[in-house]
């Protein structure tokens, strides 16, 4: 017989007992879920709700649980729904009766609102620190790369050159204001729905305070009808998620291109790498590809979230139900992605000397050539005329701005003299983006130190670092 089987004269049909039972996927809230048991059973003692002798068995019965939950020793039964009445059971199983008394002043709704609070405030913790492992490799592969420069481009055409360590670190810093948008969907998500029972509060004076105190909780729900019915923060988390992997996977395009033999920027560790069935020599980018490839699965969880909220009435009803296997299915897909692309980051080699041959033909100096003439007093706008045609030249020569005369400069403009060769070299070009937050590297130095001061205050005022 069910939980709530005391109305019904009937059996459940069969495929309506699978079709909505939820116990396939929440039995990965069991821990949080006898957690909150545990909470609410102590609370319930210590307000004289029931008498101190049960919830003392309560408490018991539910640590007993926890240990064979640990132990990977339950058989969950889909003719028990969820975990929530999965627990239940075992419990009456452990100590009879008395476990009927576990469920006063409280619903499934209150409850699985609470065990998603406290799955997801946990979950945010381990992404926080996965995100924070992830910046301190980048940090650190910037400071040893400091000679390297890389083609900076827009349009994915050749634009300025910039160093390596400049690259890395813009990721650096989207990873830092993923890291901030967590630790704000945290501080929503640190609230405790439990004592709200199925929509309107409850008769019996439940101490609210204190469960939330227990469970470490920052605070609580102000309306009731709110706090069963607020999916809120799970959407925040996927949308913060979705923003997390969309930076991997623009990082994931990135190391596809750089280790491609048209670009040859790095080569990744084979660790990393995976062969062809058919041809020898591949060496292919299959991480970073299937991190891309997942990408659209935790857009899709955000999507869904959205749409099986939007037209939901006041307060539960049972399509939330629906609120997490995405939740769980992104967790699953960011945290490996976020320790393998550390893993790849932490292990790429440099292709030190094909990135030297790299400028041999391009243009990527044509800027400087223009800021040269502006020093000089020209405007710039006359200055990117001039280089411009300085530019079609070259292109006709078949040479680049370092390959033509100082003659074909001074047919452009007599400001030029000899020292625009060297005022083009490309270290030149890139150390002289002094600016703050360009890639010059004393910029580049600077830039560092704020990103060590960042990660050092991380430490200080974060959780689970
Ligand atoms: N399995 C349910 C869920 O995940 C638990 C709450 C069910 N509440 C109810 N009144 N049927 O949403």
């Amino acid at each position: 017989m069910k939980l709530w089987g005391g109305r019904f004269s009937q059996d459940t049909n069969e495929l309506v007992e699978q079709y909505t039972a939820s116990i396939a996927f929440d039995k990965r809230l069991a821990e949080v879920d006898i957690r909150g048991s545990i909470a609410h059973a102590k609370m319930l003692g210590t307000t004289g709700i029931i008498a101190e002798v049960d919830a003392n068995l309560l408490v018991t019965g539910l640590n007993e649980i926890r240990h064979d939950v640990e132990a990977d020793k339950i058989e969950w039964r889909v003719e028990d729904e969820d975990i929530h009445m999965n627990v239940e059971r075992l419990l009456h199983e452990r100590i009879g009766p008395v476990a009927g008394k576990l469920h006063t002043g409280r619903s499934r709704n209150d409850q699985v609102a609470l065990d998603m609070h406290l799955f997801v405030k946990e979950s945010i913790q381990e992404l926080q620190a996965a995100v924070s492992r992830l910046q301190q490799v980048l940090l650190e592969q910037s400071e040893r790369h400091l000679d390297v420069v890389i083609p900076g481009y827009t349009h994915l055409q050749r634009a300025q050159p910039i160093l390596f360590s400049h690259h890395l670190l813009a990721y650096f810093w989207m990873l830092q204001r993923d890291f901030d948008r967590l630790e704000d969907v945290h501080r929503r998500t640190d609230m405790s729905p439990l004592g709200a029972g199925a929509l309107a509060g409850t008769t019996f004076a439940v101490d609210r305070q204190y469960t939330a105190k227990l469970l470490g909780f920052a605070g609580l729900y102000e309306n009731s009808l709110d706090a069963v019915s607020d999916r809120d923060y799970l959407i925040e988390f996927l949308n913060t998620a979705s923003i997390l992997m969309m930076h991997l996977s623009r990082m994931s395009e990135e190391l596809i291109l750089w280790v491609s033999e048209e670009f040859g920027f790095i080569e990744l560790s084979d660790a990393y790498c995976t062969g062809s069935s058919m041809m020898p020599q591949k060496k292919n980018p299959d991480v970073p590809e299937v991190i891309r490839g997942k990408t659209g699965r935790v857009y899709g969880h955000l999507m869904a979230l959205l749409t099986t909220l939007k037209g939901l009435p006041l307060a539960y009803n049972k399509d939330m139900q629906e609120d997490k296997e995405g939740v769980f299915d992104t967790l699953d897909t960011l945290l490996p992605a976020l320790e393998l692309v550390r893993g790849m980051m932490n292990s790429f080699t440099v292709q030190t000397h094909r990135l030297k041959k790299v400028f041999g033909q391009d243009f990527s100096n044509a800027t400087d050539v223009a800021d040269y003439l502006v020093q000089k007093q020209m405007p710039f706008r006359e200055a990117h005329a001039v280089v411009g045609q300085l530019v079609m030249q070259a292109i006709e020569k078949g040479t680049n701005l370092a390959g033509l005369s100082l003659a074909d400069y001074k047919a452009c403009s007599p400001l030029f003299d000899k020292d625009v060769f060297a005022a083009i070299e490309v270290r030149r070009v890139v150390d002289a983006r002094q600016s703050r937050g360009g890639t010059g590297t004393s910029a580049v130095i600077q830039q560092i130190e704020y990103a060590k001061d960042t990660l050092r205050s991380q430490r200080s005022k974060s959780i689970g670092i």
